[in-house]
């Protein structure tokens, strides 16, 4: 149970590079499922997420090894076709198996996720698709049971999932027939994943838009795919520079993944552009300008950087909305960011009012969630006097050497190894 030690006030300046995302390279690892062949994934960051899914592959038979940033999955004896809850409880992500062993193998027992910290988050979505696509689906003592060989069919999402139309795309490229899927969700992880699938000779049509066509191939073989770039890290970063008013050269993040976020940070002040093969985000010298956001799915707003903002949001001056619409118990962090001095109000469970402060102090707070835990880093390495974050295995899952690479570009911020935590 690890902590952050931060002592805010320094100005981070310099160069850091963001790997693959971490939301593309758990399906494309289950996709690996879909083939005999070996799949080599690169760019993929060191996460504990990426460590569970990997249990997961083990689990099922799949031999898995992970080199430098080079993964490689070979699903060429897979002898289970079952989810136990002991990994999908750990990891949500985890239920993305579901597709690609119904797809190759016609059947699958992965357990339900339940809900998380950040909502109750069904899956029921991802089962409508399954039977959309004539599979048998049975819940049973917690566990979804699915058999059959999927048919092509329409599966219409009356609301955007991504991971449910991950798991339908998966379902889909081994099937009987064509598979049409409406008001697919088109966020960059779900276009890499269809981009891979491709690559492993699958046949879809209409990528990166909100209706994929998938006609059914025999087989798909091996492939060696370089991951698309972590958005959610580049923004992560983007503010880090702004909230800190330094200057940062971020490597590998690219505007067309992050258009709204670049928008909205350069409202507030900051200065962004392209160069090389990344962005320079400059911050401002004098206070932000105060914004609004709404998070919606790609490319508005992502509900994955809203934390973030608000840490930048408590600094700038003047009133700023936040409207969470994507998940319904998204604000654990709001309270924890009073801690440290904002003045944050909830209007019902959708909407926050970020009155900006000038200055905020350091404090004892707890992460909740992955995003949170990073949205109260960004408020330590900006704050007066020392900020100590607990439960940062949350932030172990999505950032690959967090503190490292801040501390490489001025931070003052250090890992403290603590046995137990009550
Ligand atoms: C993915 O979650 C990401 N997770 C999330 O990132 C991200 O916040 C989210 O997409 C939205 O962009 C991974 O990629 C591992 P959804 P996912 O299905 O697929 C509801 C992070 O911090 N819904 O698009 O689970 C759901 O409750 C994480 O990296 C149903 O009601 O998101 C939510 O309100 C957190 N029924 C909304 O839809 C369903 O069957 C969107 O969820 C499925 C979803």
């Amino acid at each position: 149970m690890d902590r952050i030690r931060i002592v805010g006030g320094k100005s981070l300046n310099g160069h850091i590079r963001v790997k693959g995302a971490k939301n593309a390279v758990l399906p494309l690892m289950a996709a690996a499922l879909l083939t005999e062949d070996e799949v080599v994934l690169r760019d993929v960051p060191n996460l504990s997420d990426i460590r569970t899914m990997t249990d997961v592959l083990i689990h099922l038979g799949a031999e898995v090894s992970f080199e430098g940033d080079v993964l490689r999955i070979k699903a060429n004896n897979i002898n289970k076709f079952d989810a136990p809850y002991e990994l999908v409880s750990k990891m949500r992500a985890s239920f993305w198996v579901l597709g690609p062993l119904v797809g190759r193998f016609h059947q699958a027992k992965v357990s339900l996720p339940g809900g998380c910290a950040i909502g109750t988050r069904p899956v029921d979505r991802h089962l409508y698709a399954m039977e959309q696509l004539g599979v048998n689906i049975d819940i049973q003592n917690g566990y979804v049971l699915a058999t059959g060989k999927p048919k092509g069919n329409k599966i219409y999402f009356q609301i955007k999932t991504v991971g449910g139309t991950m798991n339908a795309l998966m379902a889909a490229v081994l099937a009987d027939g064509t598979t049409e899927i409406i008001n697919a969700a088109a966020e960059p992880e779900v276009t890499d994943l269809a981009r891979c699938l491709v690559e492993m000779g699958a046949d879809i049509k209409g990528i990166g838009t909100q209706r994929l066509i998938v006609n059914g191939v025999e087989s798909l073989h091996g492939t060696s795919h370089t991951v698309v770039p972590d958005r959610i890290e580049a923004a992560t970063y983007a503010v880090a520079a702004g909230i800190t008013q330094g200057q940062l050269y971020i490597e590998n993040a690219h505007l067309y993944l992050m258009e709204d976020v670049v928008f909205s940070l350069c409202y507030m002040g900051l200065d962004i552009f392209e160069k090389d093969n990344g962005i320079i985000v400059k911050g401002a010298d004098c206070r932000l300008k105060a914004t609004d956001i709404t998070t919606e799915e790609f490319p508005g707003f992502p509900t994955d950087v809203q934390a973030q903002m608000m840490a930048l949001m408590c600094l700038a001056e003047g009133t700023s909305t936040v409207t969470e619409n994507i998940f319904e118990n998204r604000f654990m962090h709001v309270q924890e960011l009073v801690r440290m001095g904002a003045d944050i109000r909830l209007q019902g469970s959708r909407t926050a009012i970020v009155r900006g402060v000038p200055q905020l102090s350091g404090a004892q707070v707890m992460a909740s969630d992955l995003r949170a835990s990073a949205a109260l880093v960004l408020a330590g390495l900006a704050a007066k006097g020392e900020t100590l974050v607990s439960r940062i295995y949350h932030l172990d899952r999505g950032y690959d050497h967090m503190e490292e690479k801040l501390r490489v570009c001025g931070a003052d911020i250090e890992r403290i190894k603590i046995k137990s935590e009550e």
